[in-house]
């Protein structure tokens, strides 16, 4: 194993002689799991080169990968008492490491504590403290090559992480608000492209989506649509007090929240609790996040009922003539299927308006992002997508929640821009609207 004085790291982790010429932007297939609902980009790591996929996460400070089957030529402990474990907070430290030397085994190694977003990690089961990492990781650039990183910072974990992720994942692509996300540490490597990354989460079973990394646009899809003209912009905004917080130290939330205003159905004003919709900096709580590991869109419970009563009646309206049926869970509002009529923007239901910091600027979520469809044995029903999140949301014991959560399947076909310089995200709402799909991005023909 290598153990490299720290000046030398420090270079390392400065790489700013990697060639500049390799070709940004940096992108890579996200295709979602069928089973669970989430969505998996895929990645390489250590030396020699192996294809990992990873959990999309957009609310994670930092990347990690199951360490208990990690072989790696070149991988480096991050020393605790260095430059760069400075920058990557107050975690612990591993002083000594009886057994060999290996990924998860190292004197004197910075650990991070890890936790897995879909099932949160049973620590007297797992260790939760697992050593730093720095080894080479690379994604496809748009010649169809790979574009190496070759100081990545992540963490180890154990096989024990993995539990409720999808077959094949071995570990989390954290894409959350940090210094050490991925679209940063790209950055940092090529910091003349712009600070910005791109997802667009495809709705298909089969075909994969796209994450865009260091471009602005254009974005390509197919038939020659570039849609980052498309977009329109909100500013993303900071929770000064996320999950991580201790009672007498705050830590902002690594989440990217928008300024959600108001919600229309059908252009008519769900009447809601304002409070409840902006961040309350003192609890945590309120707020509206975007997440990639939610699988569909969670209310707070009294923005949940106020929304479904408009939902209800403005589907029972003349315009759409629709009557409930029996939902199946996690559902609570379902429509026989047979009563839907389908449009090229899915089926045929009121339109839902996210109005965000101006009246103007409205995220536009159509039949093919709000209704769910569920085939059974005898059900066919067209479901509504939404679901309550409680009276009370909470991320830590004491640390409150975000009031909405739009989830995964109400991101899918939109292209969203997050914008890390300027601070704002750009969204297209759903682009089937344009006559393409998040599947038909052009990559290059050229396979890595
Ligand atoms: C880090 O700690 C080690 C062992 O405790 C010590 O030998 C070394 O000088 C320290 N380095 C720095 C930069 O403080
Ligand atoms: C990176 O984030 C950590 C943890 O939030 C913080 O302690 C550190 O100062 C940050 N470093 C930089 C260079 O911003
Ligand atoms: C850590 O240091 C101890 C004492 O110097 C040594 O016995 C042990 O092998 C070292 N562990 C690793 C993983 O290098
Ligand atoms: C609105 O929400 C806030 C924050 O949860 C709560 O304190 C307040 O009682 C609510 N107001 C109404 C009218 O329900
Ligand atoms: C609405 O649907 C009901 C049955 O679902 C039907 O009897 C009625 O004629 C429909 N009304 C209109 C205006 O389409």
């Amino acid at each position: 194993m290598a153990k490299l004085a720290v000046p030398l790291l420090i270079l390392l982790f400065f790489p700013s002689f990697i060639s500049s010429q390799a070709p940004l932007p940096l992108q890579t297939a996200i295709q979602k799991d069928r089973s669970t609902s989430q969505y998996v980009i895929t990645a390489y790591l250590q030396t020699p080169l192996k294809l990992t996929k990873l959990l999309l996460d957009l609310g994670s400070t930092f990347t990690w990968v199951n360490c208990d089957d990690y072989t790696s030529s070149t991988y480096q402990h991050v020393p605790c008492n260095s430059s760069i474990a400075s920058l990557l907070g107050p975690y612990a430290c591993l002083n000594l490491c009886d057994g060999p030397p290996s990924p998860n085994c190292g004197n004197n190694s910075f650990l991070f504590l890890a936790d897995n977003p879909i099932k949160p990690v049973d620590y007297r089961k797992v260790n939760g403290l697992n050593t730093a990492l720095i080894d080479p990781f690379a994604l496809p650039n748009a010649q169809g090559s790979l574009t190496l990183i070759n100081n990545f910072i992540f963490s180890c974990a154990r096989t024990g992480f993995l539990k409720g992720l999808a077959k094949g994942i071995t570990g989390l692509a954290a894409l959350g608000r940090s210094n050490i996300s991925i679209p940063i540490q790209i950055n940092k490597v090529f910091p003349s492209t712009p600070n910005c990354f791109a997802i667009c989460l495809s709705g298909s079973n089969s075909q994969p989506g796209v994450a865009l990394f260091g471009s602005k646009g254009p974005y390509n899809f197919l038939p020659g649509i570039d849609l980052s003209k498309s977009l329109i912009y909100t500013p993303l905004l900071l929770n000064p007090l996320g999950k991580d917080s201790d009672v007498d130290k705050p830590i902002p939330s690594s989440e990217y929240y928008i300024g959600l205003t108001s919600i229309k159905v059908n252009e008519k004003m769900v009447a809601l609790n304002n409070s409840l919709l902006a961040i309350n900096g003192e609890k945590g709580s309120g707020g509206t996040t975007i997440s990639t590991v939610v699988p569909y869109t969670k209310l707070q419970s009294s923005i949940y009922k106020a929304f479904i009563l408009a939902f209800l009646k403005e589907a029972a309206s003349s315009a759409f003539n629709l009557t409930t049926t029996k939902p199946v869970k996690p559902f609570g509002v379902c429509y026989p299927a047979s009563a839907v009529k389908n449009t090229q923007m899915g089926p045929a239901v009121p339109i839902i308006d996210l109005v965000l910091d101006r009246q103007d600027v409205v995220w536009k979520i159509f039949g093919s992002n709000s209704m769910v469809r569920i085939t059974k044995k005898s059900v066919d029903l067209w479901c509504l997508g939404f679901l309550d999140a409680g009276a009370n949301p909470m991320v830590s014991i004491w640390v409150g929640g975000p009031s909405i959560v739009i989830g995964g399947y109400q991101l899918e076909d939109n292209m969203l821009q997050f914008d890390l310089q300027s601070k704002k995200l750009g969204f297209s709402s759903s682009i089937l609207s344009k006559g393409t799909d998040c599947a038909k991005f052009k990559f290059p023909t050229k396979k890595v």
